[in-house]
């Protein structure tokens, strides 16, 4: 079963963001992970194009696109142009879900969708077949450093039957307070791809995490 690490660069010290990601590209992450937020879909706002435009130009590693934003189907066709792999996009921001999945598959970008905590897993269950990636948020969307919302494991659980049921493709990728302590249980629940900002880039060694965390 694939087990990857997504280190977000939401965490990382914007100041000197080319060797942040130097750091991430001389590491065994998988991939690299974006965080849009547009402060209305989430009471935050982080960056956009010109951002993921530069981190794709300097990341050695596939590009994982999390957009935090009300009508995302309006920017799809832009971010896709940027040079991205992976695009997800919330169930919650999204009128017409399927059509903007396709959207997405269109540009020969991965198309993910994310779930919220408090939405269930049972509303992917018309699309679920067509997804590359679901997204469960193991924390409240919009920052960083927030602490493990324990329902998680269970969730995960039920989205990797719904993937067998519908047999989706889909890798199942969670994020937010994710840290040495329950990495391990959330890939044994089923998750492929852990995203982590603060545990990977506040620490003296962004590299050792990363191996630790897919190693133990
Ligand atoms: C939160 C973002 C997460 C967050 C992860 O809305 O989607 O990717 O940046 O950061 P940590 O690992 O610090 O929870
Ligand atoms: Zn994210």
């Amino acid at each position: 079963m694939s087990r990857y690490v997504s280190p977000s660069i939401l965490a990382a010290d914007f100041s000197v963001l080319g060797s942040e990601i130097e750091k991430v590209n001389n590491s065994l992450a998988g991939w690299i992970h974006c965080d849009v937020m547009d402060g209305v879909f989430v009471p935050n706002i982080s960056f956009g194009f010109p951002i993921v435009e530069a981190v794709a130009r300097h990341a050695s590693k596939p590009l994982d696109v999390h957009l935090m934003i009300v009508e995302p189907s309006k920017y799809i066709d832009r971010f896709c142009s940027l040079g991205i792999d992976i695009l997800t996009i919330h169930q919650e921001a999204s009128k017409y879900l399927q059509r903007a999945v396709f959207q997405i598959k269109e540009h020969g970008v991965k198309a993910g969708v994310s779930l919220s905590p408090h939405t269930p897993v049972s509303v992917l269950s018309e699309v679920m077949a067509d997804l590359d990636l679901v997204l469960v948020m193991s924390v409240n969307p919009g920052f960083g450093g927030q602490s493990f919302i324990e329902s998680t494991y269970r969730r995960v659980g039920e989205v990797r039957e719904l993937i067998l049921k519908t047999r989706s493709k889909a890798l199942i990728q969670v994020d937010g307070g994710i840290t040495l302590d329950n990495a391990a249980r959330l890939f044994e629940s089923g998750a492929n791809i852990l995203v982590t900002g603060t545990t990977v880039f506040k620490s003296t060694d962004p590299a050792a995490i990363i191996e630790r965390m897919l190693t133990i």
